[in-house]
């Protein structure tokens, strides 16, 4: 949609009222001067034809009927009309007759077409009146009554052709005729139009030519004021609210400036409050996120201790309740075990050699089983002893090597050792690592039974000295993670579920840690953390 603007407005009806009022004057003006110069052309013609029935060779040649006397008459009111007006003259006498008519060459209209009065006897007073000819023409017609004796004096015509007079005795004389003038307002006309071009439309004009500038100068100075209003209000409704409308005048675009720039003042302090506020109110919510992140925090601290003393309480309980029964359970084992011995020793090939065969695969069964049975007691016994780390300073490269050479690793699994050189020596108790670190490789090659490959590689990780051992082998469960450090925890038929509650036992003994990462299906990630520099453990 086109916009149209309050200059434009403005100029547009200032302008078509300065037009209108521009055009009403010159048609006021213009009908003044017409009625001014009818009036005087009127004057004109009662003055001419005063002077003709004041002659007295008219009046002669009226009462004798001679076209003759009346040429100097007619003469002389030729030379009275210096406007060249005098359309036409006629002369009729009572009976009817025309004496004498003529018209001017210029005028268009024949004679006979100019209309005669009939009853000449009814004329008692001077007629005046205007007609237009079929042709358009139009003429002031003047008409006045000669009687034979008395003679109109000129106030008598002027009261006449005013309709001033009233009533007159003219009735009692005898009437001669009358004379007929017609004048044209033809010189009227070009006057007239000569006014309109030469005065009224270049004063109307100019008029509505100043109109425009005045008019364009008002608004200018309405709109200007408005027009910064409108910008300075765009900025402030984008958010700049330091602007200020800098408009000093008294009238009343000077006070709307001032109540906006209170009002946009009134704004600022608001908005400064309730910055203030949402500051306030961003500090407290900072805090109290704090807090929370503390709280947080706090709670997983006091969950993994409640673990951990779970953890150590069951451990305990476990230590104790195994080495009360590793303790019953070993002199019976070795009594079943030197009774299996000698048993063997009778039973051998040299002293019964038709002995059968079966028997002593099952005295080796019993001795192996027993054996087994021996392991686990000392497993347990271990567990339940591990004791405070004797620390040297090691090499933990070299552990790892160590380790690795006392684990059988299936030929289906590819080991891949990635061991960052020149690591920092470290205070370790070297057989407790050594013994975890078996524990974690058997554990992930027995995750591997297809084969697989298994790292093991050692980096110095911030503060720490860190092994990983992973593996690409069935993985742990997401429900099982958490409980795989728990004393007797095993998904295997044969496990103890001893290993790693003996590893995470170590760990904590060396300021340590172990973590898990495990994925079921994909394989499992182990990181045993050492601390390089541990209060606990006395300088390198
Ligand atoms: N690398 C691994 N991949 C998959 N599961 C693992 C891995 N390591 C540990 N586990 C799970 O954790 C359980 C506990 O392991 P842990 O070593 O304590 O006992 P175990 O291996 O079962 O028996 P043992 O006492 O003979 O070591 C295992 O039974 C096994 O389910
Ligand atoms: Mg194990």
């Amino acid at each position: 949609m086109i916009k149209i603007g309050i200059r434009f407005k403005f100029i547009f009806f200032t302008s078509l009222l300065i037009a209108t009022i521009g055009l009403a004057s010159s048609w006021f003006f213009s009908t003044q001067t017409r009625s001014q110069l009818e009036e005087e052309l009127k004057k004109r013609g009662y003055s001419l034809i005063a002077q003709l029935a004041q002659d007295g060779e008219v009046k002669d040649s009226m009462t004798v009927a001679q076209k003759a006397f009346f040429e100097e008459p007619i003469t002389r009111l030729r030379n009275l009309d210096i406007e060249r007006e005098l359309a036409y003259w006629r002369v009729l006498l009572t009976q009817d007759n025309i004496l004498l008519e003529e018209k001017e060459k210029w005028i268009k209209t024949e004679i006979d077409k100019i209309p005669v009065h009939k009853n000449i006897e009814g004329i008692t007073t001077p007629v005046f009146n205007v007609f237009t000819t079929d042709n358009g023409e139009q003429f002031y017609n003047f008409v006045v009554p000669i009687h034979e004796k008395r003679t109109i004096a000129e106030e008598e015509f002027a009261a006449h052709f005013f309709g001033l007079e009233e009533d007159s005795d003219q009735n009692e004389e005898k009437l001669l005729g009358i004379i007929q003038i017609g004048l044209t307002p033809e010189r009227i006309n070009k006057k007239m139009q000569v006014i309109l071009w030469t005065r009224s439309i270049p004063l109307g004009f100019i008029i509505v030519l100043v109109g425009i500038c005045v008019s364009y100068f008002i608004a200018s100075g309405v709109v200007k004021p408005v027009k910064l209003l409108v910008k300075i209000t765009d900025k402030v409704a984008s958010g700049d609210l330091s602007q200020k409308v800098e408009i000093n005048s008294k009238d009343e675009i000077g006070l709307l400036a001032s109540q906006f720039n209170q009002m946009t003042k009134n704004l600022k302090q608001l908005i400064d409050e309730k910055e203030g506020v949402m500051d306030e109110l961003k500090n407290v919510n900072r805090e109290l996120s704090l807090i929370n992140n503390e709280l947080v925090q706090k709670n997983e601290q006091l969950n993994e201790a409640q673990e951990q003393l779970v953890r150590t309480e069951k451990l305990a309980a476990v230590g104790t309740l195994a080495s009360g029964v590793s303790h019953e359970l070993r002199n019976p084992l070795s009594a079943i075990k030197n009774a299996v011995f000698l048993l063997k020793r009778k039973l051998s090939r040299k002293a019964m050699p038709d002995i059968d065969g079966k028997t002593i695969q099952f005295l080796d069964i019993m001795d192996n089983e027993i054996d087994r049975c021996s392991k686990i007691i000392n497993d347990l016994l271990g567990f339940t002893r591990v004791s405070k780390p004797t620390r040297f300073s090691s090499d933990i490269n070299v552990v790892v090597n160590e380790a690795l050479s006392r684990v059988v690793i299936a030929k289906n699994i590819k080991l891949t050792k990635i061991l960052q050189p020149n690591l920092p020596m470290i205070m370790i108790d070297a057989n407790q690592i050594d013994q975890v670190l078996i524990n974690l490789v058997e554990n992930a090659c027995q995750a591997m039974v297809d084969g697989g490959e298994l790292k093991i590689s050692s980096r110095v990780s911030e503060s720490f000295m860190e092994i990983e051992i992973s593996d690409s082998g069935c993985g742990i469960p997401e429900k099982e993670v958490k409980k795989i450090f728990d004393p007797l925890f095993t998904t295997k038929p044969r496990g103890t579920g001893i290993g790693l509650a003996v590893c995470h036992g170590i760990m904590q003994k060396h300021n340590g840690a172990i973590k898990v990462k495990s994925q079921e299906g994909i394989g499992t990630k182990m990181f045993i953390r050492l601390p390089l520099e541990d209060k606990d453990a006395g300088s390198v």
